[in-house]
């Protein structure tokens, strides 16, 4: 039997407020007013005029030579040590966990963290099966739980994983339990997808799980945060050159990475736009990131857990985060209700509704918290 993707909570709720003028604490979309957009227009300006129509030829599979060796450059720049290991590129994150999804998990049982996010989530879902569930806490998974799940003979091909500024939860996993994930990884025989996506916006996002084992895991980067989600790039990075054939030779199946989209991200790399722009950036969300947790205190609501950065705050809103959406939006202010982003820990997650400081600037940001507050007062 096929398990298709039911749509996730952050489709189901942007489709809700289409057209809608409502303060957007749902989005995951980055701040608009960090895109680059004079750089990304001078680099497309100049990859046309240097490339002319083959600028616009088929990219073939696995990504344009410049961009990978522009990606590892890149990876040294955000801690995370490429020597030796194999870049894919791909249409965003997104696209290289669905490959690594056929990859390592077709037909076979993977694990995940609880909650996680459903739309990554959706290809293990699709394509592999039993899957377990891994709580989180304030440190990331709770380890002790995949291991117990190992001593009573359970295998798993894969274990999916954010471990800096987890979505929705925003925590980073700790250090220890990183070098732990990957020694488990290589004891136990399983694939650790490390999704990392925020780390270039994470004032503190640590060393990556990768580094201290680059043939068991398989790091997954995003420019989505850095530049910009529309170029839709991402990469794949493992030393594990079997599985990077692999996806490259998946690749082949939608050739989904547009070509000038590749050049002209090469081109913001190789011109240093990016890097510099990595503390204005940590610094520029660091701020929202304070500007929502105080107007939440000021309003009496609930953190579940204090967010390392990123874009995401998990508050417990002390109702029913479900039935409250209507009238949030009736308000003026959407948010994402956390139940769908959890699988075993539901009942606890009732309340709970996914913040983000994305798109929305300090200000909206205060008053979509203060609009949620009424809400749950009219409520009452
Ligand atoms: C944890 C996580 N993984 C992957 C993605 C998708 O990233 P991309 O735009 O690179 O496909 C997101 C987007 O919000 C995300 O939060």
């Amino acid at each position: 039997m096929i398990n298709y993707p039911s749509l996730s909570p952050v489709e189901s709720l942007s489709k809700q407020t289409r057209g809608r003028s409502v303060v957007n604490l749902a989005s995951g979309s980055p701040d608009p007013s960090m895109i680059p957009l004079r750089e990304i227009h001078g680099a497309y300006t100049q990859v046309i005029s240097e490339y002319g129509r083959l600028a616009f030829s088929y990219p073939g599979a696995g990504g344009l030579e410049e961009l990978k060796a522009q990606i590892k450059a890149w990876c040294k720049a955000i801690g995370v040590p490429a020597g030796g290991s194999k870049v894919v590129v791909t249409s965003g994150a997104q696209h290289a966990i669905t490959l690594l999804a056929v990859a390592v998990a077709a037909n076979r049982s993977y694990a995940h963290e609880d909650p996680t996010f459903p739309e990554t989530l959706n290809s293990f879902r699709l394509l592999g099966k039993t899957p377990v569930q891994i709580p989180i806490d304030h440190r990331g998974a709770q380890l002790e739980i995949l291991e117990q799940a190992f001593s009573k003979g359970k295998k798993f091909s894969a274990f999916y994983t954010i471990p800096v500024c987890h979505n929705p939860a925003g925590v980073n996993m700790s250090t220890d339990r990183r070098s732990h994930l990957a020694q488990l990884s290589v004891d136990h025989g399983f694939t650790c997808v490390e999704d990392d996506p925020y780390r270039p916006i994470c004032p503190e996002p640590g060393e990556p799980i990768f580094s201290h084992s680059p043939k068991s895991v398989a790091y997954v980067g995003s420019f989505s945060k850095a530049v910009a989600p529309g170029l839709r790039i991402g990469f794949v990075l493992t030393a594990n050159h079997r599985l990077a054939n692999l996806v490259e030779r998946l690749e082949q199946l939608d050739f989904s990475t547009s070509t000038i989209n590749q050049l002209v991200l090469s081109r913001l790399l190789r011109s240093g736009a990016v890097s510099k722009s990595l503390e204005p950036l940590r610094s520029h969300y660091h701020m929202k990131l304070k500007a929502a947790t105080d107007e939440l205190v000021d309003n009496g609501l609930e953190l579940v857990f204090k967010p390392a950065g990123g874009l995401f705050l998990l508050a417990d809103l002390g109702v029913n985060a479900v039935k409250l959406l209507p009238k949030a939006l009736r308000r003026g202010v959407a948010y994402v209700p956390a139940l769908g982003f959890y699988a075993r820990g539901r009942r606890k997650a009732s309340g709970y509704a996914r913040l983000s400081i994305g798109p929305a600037s300090c200000d909206e940001i205060a008053t979509g918290i203060r609009l949620i507050k009424k809400a749950i007062l009219d409520d009452s």
